[in-house]
C-alpha cells in the first residue's frame, strides 16, 4: 500500500512528463554553445529591466546581469540574449551550472508536492532525507552526528553560534581569523572582518582576531614552526585575558571572501588542538569551501575532521545546515524557525550530495584537481605572454592560487581599483568572475566544475585575456 503522495512521486505519466520537459529544455538550450553579444532588438528593453531592478532596491546592480532562465553547462543566457561564461555561479551556488538535466529533474520532482515550503513544525520527508545524507557524508571522517536545516548561510552561522554559546555559557566571546567572512546578519557582520559591512551599525559580539596562515610571513619569521609558535602564543594571550570567556573559535578552513587563502595543515591542527586543551569548541564554516576542494569536505582535505565540533554549510547544497557532534548537542527550544527550506532546495540538494558522492570528482586525480591544473596551466601561459600585467604583489608571492573549484588570479599587483575594473571588463567581454581579498585583491572564480569540460578552458582564457588587456591598456 502506498500513500497518494508516493503514488504521485512514482507516477509513470508524471515521470514521462518530466522527461518531456527536460528533453524540451535540452533541445531549446542546444544552441547555447559559445559567448555571444546581446540581441540588438532586446538591448533597450534589457537596459530598462536592469535599471528597474536596481531601482527596486535603491542602488544599481553590481553587474548589469539578469538571467533569461536558460543556459547550458557553464554558459548562461542573459535576458538580452547575450551568452557568457559563468565562472562565479551565484557565488558558488550553481555548482552544476545552468539547465543541468539532473538538476532540472530534481527541481521538477520538488514541484510535485502539495506545498512549496517545509518547516520545523510541519514538514514532509525530503528535508530529513537531505539532513540524513549530509550527516552520513560528514560522519565518515568526523564526529558530526546531527544536522539542523535552515535557509541561508548567515542563519546557519547564527545557529552554530547559539549552539556554541549555550554549550559554553556564560562565555560570550568569539575567536575568529582576520579577513574572515560569515554572512550579513547583525551578529555575523560583527564577527566578519570587514569594516564596510558594519558601517553605521553596532558590534554585538566581542571578537578576538587571530592572523590567518601566511606562507610569506612564516618565511620571514624564520619558518613554519615559528609562525605556529607565534599563533599559539597569541591564542594563549586571549585565553589568559578572558579565562573561560570564549564560546568558540570559528574557522573558514579555506578563506573565501578573505582571498581564497589556503592554510598549512600543521598550523591548523596546532590551533585546533590548542582549542581542545582549553575546551573551546572548533566551528568549521564551510559555506563557501564545501564540495569544491579535492575532497568533499574541506575538513577531509586537511584531515582534521576529528577536531571539528560544529560545522556549517550552504551555497552549493541549496539548503543550509548546522551540524554538531554529540558532545555539542543543544537543549530543546534553542533552534527553530518557520522554514527549513523549499521542497526543491531539498530535492536538488540531495541530488547534488548523491552525485558528488558517486562521481569521480575528488582525489588527487579527480575531475576537480584536473580542472585546477588546467586553470593553472592556462594562467601560467597568460602570465608568460603578459608579464607586465602580473607585477609582484608585496607579501603574496604567488599570483595564481586556489584548490579544486576555488581559483584565483592576481593581476595588476592586486590593486583594488584595477582588479575590480578587470572583473568588469571581463564581464563585458563575456565571462562572469568576481573578486576576493582585502588587499591584495584577486580575481575570484567558483566555476560550475561538474558541468564543465577540460577543453573549455582555452575559450575561457581568451575572454579573460581580452578583458585584462582592456585594463592593461
Ligand atoms: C564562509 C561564508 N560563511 C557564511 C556566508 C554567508 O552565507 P549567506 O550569504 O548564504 O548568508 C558566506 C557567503 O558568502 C561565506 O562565504
Amino acid at each position: 500500500m502506498t500513500t497518494i503522495g508516493q503514488a504521485i512521486q512514482t507516477s509513470s505519466s508524471i515521470a514521462a512528463a518530466i522527461d518531456a520537459i527536460v528533453a524540451e529544455i535540452e533541445e531549446k538550450t542546444t544552441p547555447i554553445t559559445e559567448v555571444r553579444g546581446p540581441r540588438e532588438e532586446l538591448t533597450e528593453a534589457y537596459a530598462h529591466l536592469v535599471t528597474a531592478a536596481g531601482e527596486s532596491r535603491g542602488w544599481p546592480l553590481l553587474y548589469p546581469m539578469l538571467g533569461s532562465g536558460a543556459g547550458r553547462g557553464a554558459l548562461v543566457e542573459l535576458a538580452d540574449g547575450s551568452v557568457k561564461w559563468d565562472l562565479v555561479a551565484g557565488i558558488g551556488v550553481h555548482f552544476f551550472g545552468h539547465s543541468h538535466p539532473q538538476i532540472l529533474r530534481a527541481q521538477l520532482r520538488g514541484a510535485l508536492e502539495d506545498t512549496t515550503k517545509h518547516g520545523n513544525l510541519q514538514s514532509g520527508t525530503v528535508p530529513y532525507e537531505f539532513a540524513r545524507k549530509l550527516v552520513e557524508l560528514a560522519g565518515r571522517r568526523s564526529k558530526l552526528s546531527r544536522a539542523f536545516l535552515t535557509t541561508s548561510g548567515a542563519m546557519a552561522n547564527e545557529l552554530a553560534l547559539k549552539v556554541c554559546m549555550q554549550k559554553r555559557s556564560p562565555a560570550t566571546r568569539v575567536i575568529a581569523f582576520e579577513h574572515c567572512f560569515m554572512g550579513r546578519s547583525l551578529t555575523m557582520t560583527s564577527i566578519g572582518d570587514s569594516a564596510a559591512a558594519r558601517d553605521g551599525i553596532p558590534v554585538t559580539v566581542a571578537v578576538d582576531y587571530m592572523p590567518f596562515w601566511n606562507a610569506h610571513a612564516a618565511e620571514q619569521l624564520g619558518g613554519k614552526a615559528a609562525f605556529i609558535e607565534a599563533s599559539l602564543r597569541q591564542l594563549e594571550t586571549y585565553v589568559k585575558r578572558y579565562p573561560d570567556g570564549h564560546a568558540c573559535f570559528v574557522m573558514e578552513l579555506i578563506q573565501g571572501e578573505g582571498g581564497f587563502n589556503i592554510p598549512d595543515r600543521d598550523w591548523l591542527v596546532a590551533l585546533m588542538e590548542a582549542c581542545k586543551e582549553h575546551g573551546i569548541p572548533v566551528w568549521d564554516d564551510e559555506i563557501q569551501a564545501f564540495g569544491r576542494t579535492t575532497e568533499m569536505f574541506a575538513f577531509e582535505y586537511f584531515g582534521v575532521g576529528e577536531l571539528v565540533d560544529v560545522f556549517t554549510v550552504g551555497k552549493m547544497t541549496q539548503a543550509c545546515a548546522v551540524l554538531w557532534t554529540d558532545a555539542m548537542k543543544p537543549r530543546p527550544g534553542l533552534l527553530s524557525g518557520t522554514f527549513t527550506g523549499g521542497t526543491s532546495d531539498f530535492t536538488v540538494g540531495l541530488e547534488i550530495l548523491q552525485t558528488l558522492e558517486a562521481g569521480r570528482f575528488y582525489g588527487p586525480e579527480g575531475a576537480f584537481a584536473q580542472h585546477q591544473q588546467a586553470f593553472r596551466r592556462h594562467a601560467e601561459a597568460l602570465m608568460a605572454r603578459h608579464p607586465s600585467w602580473f607585477p609582484a604583489v608585496p607579501g603574496t608571492p604567488e599570483r595564481i592560487g586556489g584548490v579544486g573549484g576555488m581559483m584565483r588570479l592576481t593581476p595588476f599587483g592586486g590593486q583594488k581599483d584595477k582588479v575590480i575594473a578587470a572583473a568588469k571588463a571581463i564581464y563585458d567581454e563575456g565571462a562572469i568572475t568576481f573578486w576576493c581579498g582585502h588587499g591584495p585583491y584577486h580575481l575570484r572564480m567558483l566555476p560550475p566544475l561538474p558541468a564543465m569540460e577540460l577543453d573549455q578552458w582555452p575559450a575561457i582564457f581568451e575572454v579573460l585575456e581580452r578583458g585584462l588587456s582592456r585594463v592593461a591598456a
